[in-house]
């Protein structure tokens, strides 16, 4: 059978995370600060929209750009909010999710064999999915500089000739985001260069200390960018599997060619829900954003309390502290916490073995969680 399944499939590696948490199934009274999701459901009025839709028979396909009302509802947002002019006719693309945009936006653009900058850690589909659509990943470690990317190395990796970049920022795993300045920097080197951005902004909304900056609304971006975000982490919809990609009309085009022969057109249940998400969506977004950012002074301090050093993340809802101190590699203390403690992390290895050093924890969790789960961490340390 193995012969029949193509060599470019056969050679990728499965999601470490999941190979992770196939270990947590079956097992009972386990804290799970594992997956990457908000332990909040979609606010009401959001799930009362598509509940509503279907009553009013809405089951069929849309057009395969998205429902015309939600990308005129997006651009107007994305107007009032940032200042950002996208055409809903031929700019914008609702998507399954960022996860179906970045596949598109890397399809549309890469021929066999071109470059593709990844900074890691990183969301770990970013790598398959480049090679996926026959891209070469070339990744950036960023460890050196505190897992941020700097000016100075990425003007290095610009000697291998990339073709594009993905940023992510807020980043999942270590929750580094980028001031405008910062990103003004990026964004002026990879116009010199003429490498394209294609920025995951899928934590955007949910950075805390000071404000996010879309990638395309810097000077000259907007034609060099696509500018993928969704709804799954701010308004709690992951299971709706509904984003959006916005870019230069013949990006976006090449981009829905690819939608059109392969998915369609998103759920029209989702796409009706996330036009009610944009009406009555923000107050809870920035209620959950308020929660999350209790837990995360929580978690951070309660983490260097025991000794795993982490700073503070800056966006999103990871922690990636690291496990010197303790002494212990990744595999073994997520292993023997879970075990033991039944407190399920990810360890670093997911995103690398690079990162063997390192632990992942989504604070996307109770206080009341948390704080069990770092009570029972401190007494698996106590016995190590
Ligand atoms: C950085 C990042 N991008 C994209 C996704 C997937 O987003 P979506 O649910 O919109 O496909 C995730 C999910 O964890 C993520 O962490």
């Amino acid at each position: 059978m193995k012969e029949l399944i193509s060599k470019k499939v056969d050679k990728m590696q499965p999601s470490g995370i999941r190979a992770f948490f196939d270990l947590v199934l079956g097992m009972k009274d386990v804290i799970s600060l594992g997956v990457g999701e908000p332990d909040f459901v979609t606010p009401w009025p959001i799930r009362e929209a598509g509940i509503y839709s279907l009553e009013q028979g809405f089951t069929s396909y849309t057009s395969n750009k998205g429902l015309y009302k939600l990308r005129l509802g997006l651009s107007r947002y994305l107007e009032i909010r940032h200042g950002l002019k996208y055409s809903p006719d031929d700019e914008m693309l609702i998507t399954v999710g960022v996860s179906e945009g970045l596949d598109l936006a890397l399809r549309a653009v890469i021929n066999p064999g071109d470059k593709v900058l990844i900074p890691i850690p990183s969301y770990v589909s970013y790598g398959p999915v480049t090679e996926l659509a026959g891209g070469v990943p070339i990744y950036i470690d960023t460890r050196p500089d505190g897992f941020k990317l700097t000016t100075k190395t990425l003007k290095k990796y610009l000697e291998k000739k990339p073709k594009a970049i993905i940023l992510n920022y807020p980043t999942n795993p270590t929750g580094v985001s980028y001031t405008r300045k910062e990103l003004s920097e990026f964004n002026k080197i990879l116009l010199k260069h003429k490498v394209l951005c294609i920025v995951d902004e899928v934590y955007g909304d949910l950075t805390y200390d000071f404000e996010h900056t879309p990638f395309a609304t810097l000077p000259g971006a907007r034609n060099n960018t696509v500018y993928l975000d969704g709804f799954s982490k701010s308004y709690a919809m992951t299971g709706w599997r509904i984003g959006f990609a916005c870019g230069p009309k013949e990006i976006i085009a090449a981009m829905t060619k690819i939608h059109q022969y392969t998915i369609m057109c998103v759920p029209i249940t989702s796409q009706m829900a996330a036009c009610e998400a944009l009406v009555s969506g923000r107050k809870s977004v920035e209620e959950m954003k308020r929660e999350y950012k209790r837990r995360r002074e929580l978690v951070v301090s309660g983490l260097n309390d025991l000794g795993l050093i982490c700073s503070k993340p800056e966006g999103a809802f990871y922690a990636f502290p690291s496990l010197k101190k303790i002494g212990m590699k990744s595999m073994q203390f997520s292993k023997e916490l879970l075990q033991k403690q039944k407190v399920a992390v990810v360890p670093g290895t997911a995103f690398g073995c690079d990162y063997d050093d390192y632990i992942r924890i989504s604070y996307a969790s109770s206080l009341e969680n948390l704080k069990e789960a770092l009570s029972r961490m401190r007494e698996f340390l106590k016995g190590i």
